[in-house]
């Protein structure tokens, strides 16, 4: 564990960190790097993304479940059963949520959610928390879809700790999943040291 990786000591009990280990931290360098190619930086953010999905279903329920393994021997383990009816497969759905300039205030722009959401457990991606306003627009936007709060999993890459108190605070039966919190946001609003505008370094080539 490396102390320094989170600057926020008292942790609201809905959020979990990735461990803090040296690979995740030299991945964490590589994305934050302003001289990365945005070829490295799809690569490694992907790589980042797995784990916190990963991450995400280890807080999905799970049921017991006994098989036989080909030695002949029991194996009493757990399957995602549960869950059967819900999430027979994983459907995607999308929120496009910017700042209003006039406002200042998030705006929903665009939404295209499954039909059957309401019946289903629903990770959230939003790769990065600054003040937690868009993600708080987009748990709304959700939940007006029939899913309760404590259905939704919220993952992210860099959290801010202004950003997660007001997120947790507002939603805290929500669990956060966040692969590291920085110290904080400058005067306009970006993470820091954070790694700039992600959809910028993602997407614009
Ligand atoms: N969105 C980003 O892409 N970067 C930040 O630092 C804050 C919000």
């Amino acid at each position: 564990m490396h102390a320094k990786a989170t600057a926020c000591d008292k942790l609201p009990p809905s959020v979990y960190t990735l461990p803090q280990t040296a690979q995740l931290e030299a991945l964490y360098t590589i994305i934050r790097d302003k001289n990365t190619s945005r070829g490295d930086f799809l690569f490694y953010s992907d790589r980042i993304i797995r784990l916190l999905v990963e991450e995400g279903l280890n807080h999905l329920p799970v049921i017991p479940k006994v098989v036989e393994t080909p030695t002949g021997s029991k194996y009493e383990g757990a399957m995602e059963a549960g869950l059967r009816e819900v999430c027979r497969s994983v459907r995607i759905g999308k929120i496009l949520i910017q700042r209003d300039e006039e406002t200042a205030q998030p705006k929903l722009f665009y939404s295209k959610l499954p039909q059957d959401i309401a019946q289903r457990y629903v990770l959230l991606l939003d790769p990065m928390l600054a003040t937690g306003g868009s993600a708080m627009k987009a748990v709304e936007v959700i939940m007006q879809h029939g899913v309760p709060e404590d259905r939704i999993i919220f993952i992210n890459l860099i959290s801010s700790p202004e950003g997660l108190a007001n997120f947790c605070s507002r939603f805290p039966s929500l669990k956060v999943i966040t692969g590291w919190i920085d110290k904080g946001l400058n005067d306009k609003a970006y993470i820091i040291p954070g790694l700039g505008d992600f959809g910028e370094r993602r997407y614009c080539v």
